[in-house]
């Protein structure tokens, strides 16, 4: 087959204005490399897509039986859907969910409250616009302060837990001011952070649940924040299975697989939680374009934790998405 690639790469040389994680949740080339040489591996023509505007002249030009899309787009809440979109309207097959889909769930506050509607537990929160609207009333703290709609720890910082008002206002401060979007405040919930890698469609299953463990703070502080992703090797431990009693490992695999069915999820995903005081899985986000670059995405150190190669989760995220449509035979 013919398969198109389409992605985002992070510019070599980023404007000085931006703040230092503009480009964080796009790829490097290295890891758009390690997709395309497991696809080839598998027996396929690879094409580059990239993502920007130009890629109606490159599928048009490459003409892809079947897109593998992990792009994230550029500019506001619905930029993970513009790809999808296109390809739907010019009836082209491609990996992953759909543009609905992509837009509950990058927007935080709007996918909590889907997931609250059913029943699934989130920790309660508030937006905001601009610090002058700011009000620390009605939530417990400490709290947390993050972008409404980013992703990869874009916005988050050690210091977006803030444990009285006056933190959480600088924080919504520095996320309104410097990603032009409402800031989410939620309340922190201190317990064992777990995230589980889903694949597949009626029904999908886990691949792995992991607990992301702080080696120098304690869970009570932690936040994979931008500067713990970008240090991990020192700053934390990933423990695949968890070290976690039995009925808590498998509340959050229903609560992933519930939240994953509930909002439309396809062919793979990643769902994120913090485990609270009285054990139960408190939904934080769902991300169902994860990071797949080998040996440091979340989702390929969990298969891989699971026994799972690189080449056999990527052919079967390839193969989850075949199985739901027509491709035609060439
Ligand atoms: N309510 C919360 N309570 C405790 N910690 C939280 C909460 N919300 C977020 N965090 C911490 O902040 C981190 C980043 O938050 P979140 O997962 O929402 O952002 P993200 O940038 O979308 O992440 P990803 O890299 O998974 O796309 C979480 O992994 C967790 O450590
Ligand atoms: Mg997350």
């Amino acid at each position: 087959m013919r398969v198109g690639l389409a992605y985002n790469v992070k510019p070599a040389d980023p404007p000085d204005h931006l703040p230092e994680d503009a480009f964080e949740e796009y790829d490097s080339e290295a890891t758009v490399g390690h997709l395309c040489d497991a696809l080839s591996a598998l027996g396929h023509e690879v094409v580059r897509l990239g993502a920007g505007p130009g890629i109606v002249d490159a599928l048009r030009r490459s003409d892809p039986d079947i897109v593998f899309n992990i792009a994230e787009g550029e500019g506001g809440r619905c930029r993970e859907a513009h790809v999808p979109a296109l390809l739907e309207m010019l009836r082209i097959p491609y990996v992953g969910s759909d543009p609905l889909t992509l837009c509950v769930t990058l927007d935080k506050p709007v996918a909590k409250r889907l997931a609250a509607s059913e029943g699934f537990p989130t920790p309660r929160f508030r937006t905001f616009r601009s610090a002058d609207a700011f009000c620390g009333d009605g939530l417990r703290y400490p709290v947390i302060v993050k972008p409404a709609f980013e992703g990869s720890s874009k916005g988050v910082r050690l210091s977006s837990r803030a444990v009285d008002p006056a933190q959480a206002r600088e924080m919504v401060a520095f996320v309104t001011g410097a990603y032009r979007q409402d800031a989410i405040v939620e309340e922190f919930i201190a317990g064992p952070e777990v995230t589980v890698g889903l694949l597949g469609n009626e029904p999908p299953r886990v691949v792995g649940v992991m607990e992301i463990a702080p080696k120098t703070v304690s869970n009570e502080e932690f936040v994979y924040s931008l500067e713990v992703k970008r240090d991990w090797e020192n700053q934390v431990e990933y423990r695949c299975p968890p070290p976690l009693p039995t009925g808590v490992i498998e509340e959050i695999e229903r609560c992933a697989l519930g939240i994953y069915d509930l909002l439309g999820c396809r062919d793979f995903s990643r769902i994120d939680f913090r485990i609270d005081a009285d054990g139960v899985p408190q939904f934080i986000e769902c991300n169902p374009l994860p990071g797949l670059s080998p040996g440091y995405g979340d989702l390929p150190i969990m298969a891989d934790r699971m026994g799972m190669t690189y080449l056999s989760l990527i052919s079967e995220i390839l193969s989850h998405a075949l199985s739901r449509q027509e491709v035609r035979a060439r």
